[in-house]
């Protein structure tokens, strides 16, 4: 079987040397984790050395939120004591992800330019006291963060211990959108650029709607608060999303080349969010710009599928990364401390944690934080040191995963096979978000969540793509709910069903173009052709509404009245506004064919579908399992791992031969997995 999905993606990557999604040391999986010795006493640096190394830490994330301490008065700088931090870690081999120390500005520097914090769209300024607080077009603040930046570049691009530089911390987590003046601003100016004059700008948003026409840039403003109960013109506030994301990017971008001018052998990155909670960036933008791709990934703990949602963000970031390596930056070993209620994780949890983003790709796990603070806002948020010391189950936990991480460095560079893509499109994200729509209830990563769990609960790997990807090396595409369709995404779709291929597209999608207006002559525009079908009118149903489907299954939130032209219908509704409709549809399309789901079909109706199209592309899994039991193979050359992860209560036994990275067991024929635990098995004789 040959290894398809990652060609595609990986030839549009820059061709940059740095930017080829390799390990950050061949043979090696990194742990490690975000370290913050300012926080701590001196006498605790010693400890801390000792205790890294015993747990086989291998690199260190440092100075995230470091600049006032750097940079105790502006132009003032005091860098050494973060010298004294890398040359301990140095000295025991640990290496070391150098922050830009960006993240979070300190006082001084808002207090005396205080244009530079940032202004929600109700027109409140945001003030210092937690953290990221500043306007990112702000000029101050980009002159003295470059300032930082050289000075950290200078001083430290050639220390031997680091690796890898680490701009910002997680951009647009707390301020993604400011609307200040200086905001204003550049959005005009971003606005020129993209519809080069006024007359593409009110085209480009229908102005011609509400009295809006603009009869000078000048007029024109960020989506601030407008008269209760009337919406702010939709393509304005899809175009200033896709303004803050590329403002943030701008602002990285500044860094990023600092540091290629004054340390260009180190690799850089920054920590996304790739997560289905978080799109106030467009990382398809982003991943262009960084040397090596990772990301922050934290569960969701009231959510008892929220390690299928773990394994969505590892092929997500995989995707990012081009079906190349990546890191795992962050993610917390125990606790956290920003959710409602915030329980420990279970015995054995952080080891499946761990191996479970390795089995996805991941070439390094790293948490926040090595040590928990006792003190500030997140102090009881879990470190790999608790509150507790070393005499607890957590730093047990953590030697034994340091012990396993290095016996799986053999995997590093090795990547996962998908014959499965999903498409993943944050400009269709964002404009699903619009507000005044059909309904309420239809949200964007629903529908990729319930086909990649269908899937994953069946032990077959998805990749994650973005509209436009090339689709060839595919047997199955995924469109969900793709609300805002480009011409060039829709053609893509088409032109893989045409050669062979079977695209899945679910409700709601094809209805926009790029600037948000309908596509006419019936929904879903961009596809119908594609699907065979037909809709006038959609029928979303009522809050608590259901129907049925005459296979026995139930459905929710959304309905259309839908005619197939060419189509078959393969589900109908039985009940609900649109009895007797197709509410699934099968349309042979040139050498392939096209699925359309125009409901909200529960887990049952969702894997029903989707053994249909696997049975008829015949796709196959990493090995056979059950549902809970996640499967995953990494290959390089002619080497192949297979890796198993027991979610369930239940003991499993899966097909495999080789040897268990784990437990050193040797399989032949199966591996029994007991219930909670995971095994790696270095395959022989597979396939
Ligand atoms: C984010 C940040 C970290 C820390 C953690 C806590 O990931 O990047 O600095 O605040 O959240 O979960
Ligand atoms: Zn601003």
């Amino acid at each position: 079987m040959t290894a398809p999905g990652t060609r595609g993606l990986l030839d549009s990557q820059p061709s940059n040397l740095l930017s080829v999604r390799r390990p950050l040391r061949d043979g090696h999986v990194e742990f490690g984790g975000d370290y913050n010795p300012e926080q701590w006493p001196r006498e605790v640096w010693d400890e801390d050395l000792r205790l890294m190394t015993e747990a086989r830490l291998t690199l260190a994330t440092v100075g995230v939120f470091s600049w006032a301490q750097l940079e105790p008065e502006p132009g003032r700088y005091e860098l050494d004591w973060l010298a004294t931090v890398l040359d301990g870690l140095h000295a025991q081999g640990i290496g070391v992800d150098l922050a830009t120390a960006t993240a979070s500005p300190p006082p001084w520097l808002t207090h005396r330019y205080p244009e530079a914090l940032p202004v929600d769209h109700e027109g409140r300024t945001r003030w210092p006291g937690a953290r990221q607080a500043y306007c990112p077009s702000s000029e101050a603040w980009r002159m003295h963060a470059v300032a930082l930046v050289e000075q950290l570049a200078v001083r430290f691009g050639a220390h031997p211990a680091v690796r890898l530089w680490h701009i910002g911390n997680e951009y647009g987590c707390h301020t993604s959108r400011c609307y200040c003046d200086t905001c204003a601003v550049g959005f005009r100016r971003w606005l020129l650029r993209k519809y080069s004059d006024l007359d593409g700008i009110n085209r480009a948003w229908a102005t011609a709607f509400w009295s809006q026409g603009y009869s000078d840039v000048g007029e024109i403003l960020p989506p601030r608060l407008t008269p209760d109960d009337a919406w702010s013109n939709p393509t304005q506030q899809l175009d200033y999303r896709r303004f803050a994301s590329d403002t943030l990017l701008d602002e990285f971008l500044l860094e990023r080349d600092v540091l290629r001018r004054l340390s260009p052998d180190i690799p850089i990155t920054t920590n996304f969010m790739a997560m289905t909670r978080f799109n106030q960036v467009d990382y398809w933008r982003w991943v262009k710009e960084v040397d090596v791709v990772s990301t922050d990934y934290y569960p969701e703990f009231a959510d008892p599928f929220n390690h299928v949602e773990a394994a969505l963000s590892a092929d997500l970031t995989r995707g990012l990364a081009g079906g190349g390596s990546w890191l795992l930056m962050e993610t917390s070993p125990s606790a956290v401390n920003w959710q409602p209620r915030n329980p420990a994780k279970k015995p054995g949890a952080l080891q499946r944690d761990a191996v479970q983003q390795v089995a996805r790709g991941a070439d390094g796990f790293n948490v926040f934080q090595v040590r928990a603070s006792l003190v500030g806002a997140e102090k009881y948020h879990s470190g790999l040191i608790p509150h507790a010391g070393t005499d607890s189950r957590l730093w047990r936990e953590t030697v034994a995963l340091g012990s396993l991480l290095a016996r799986l460095g053999e995997v590093a560079g090795s990547r996962v096979a998908a014959e499965v893509a999903l498409l993943w499109d944050y400009d269709a994200w964002w404009a699903c978000e619009l507000d005044s729509h059909p309904s309420v209830d239809v949200v964007y990563p629903d529908r990729a969540r319930a086909l990649h769990h269908a899937l994953w609960d069946r032990g077959i790997s998805v990749d994650v793509v973005p509209p436009g990807a090339p689709l060839h090396d595919y047997r199955i595409v995924l469109v969900p709910t793709l609300y805002l369709a480009t011409d060039e995404a829709a053609a893509a779709i088409r032109d893989f069903v045409a050669g062979g291929g079977h695209a899945l597209i679910t409700y709601f999608s094809g209805i926009v173009d790029e600037h948000d207006h309908v596509r006419p002559g019936g929904y879903p525009g961009a596809f119908r052709d594609l699907l065979g079908i037909r809709v006038e009118e959609f029928a979303p149903l009522l809050a608590d509404q259901s129907v049925k489907l005459d296979d026995g299954t139930v459905a929710d939130i959304w309905t259309e009245d839908l005619r197939v032209e060419s189509a078959e219908a393969v589900r109908t509704y039985v009940d609900g506004p649109v009895p007797g409709r197709p509410a699934v549809t099968r349309h042979a399309y040139g050498d392939g064919v096209a699925w359309y789901v125009a409901t909200r079909t529960d887990r049952q109706g969702t894997a029903a579908i989707l053994e249909r199209v696997v049975a008829e592309t015949g796709v196959r899994p990493a090995a056979l399992t059950t549902p809970g039991v996640e499967v995953t193979r990494r290959r390089r050359d002619e080497r192949s791992w297979l890796f198993i992860l027991n979610h369930t209560e239940a003991d499993a036994v899966i097909p495999a031969n080789g040897v268990d990275l784990v437990s050193g067991d040797e399989a032949v024929g199966e591996i029994r997995v007991r219930a909670g635990e995971v095994a790696v098995v270095r395959e022989t004789g597979e396939e």
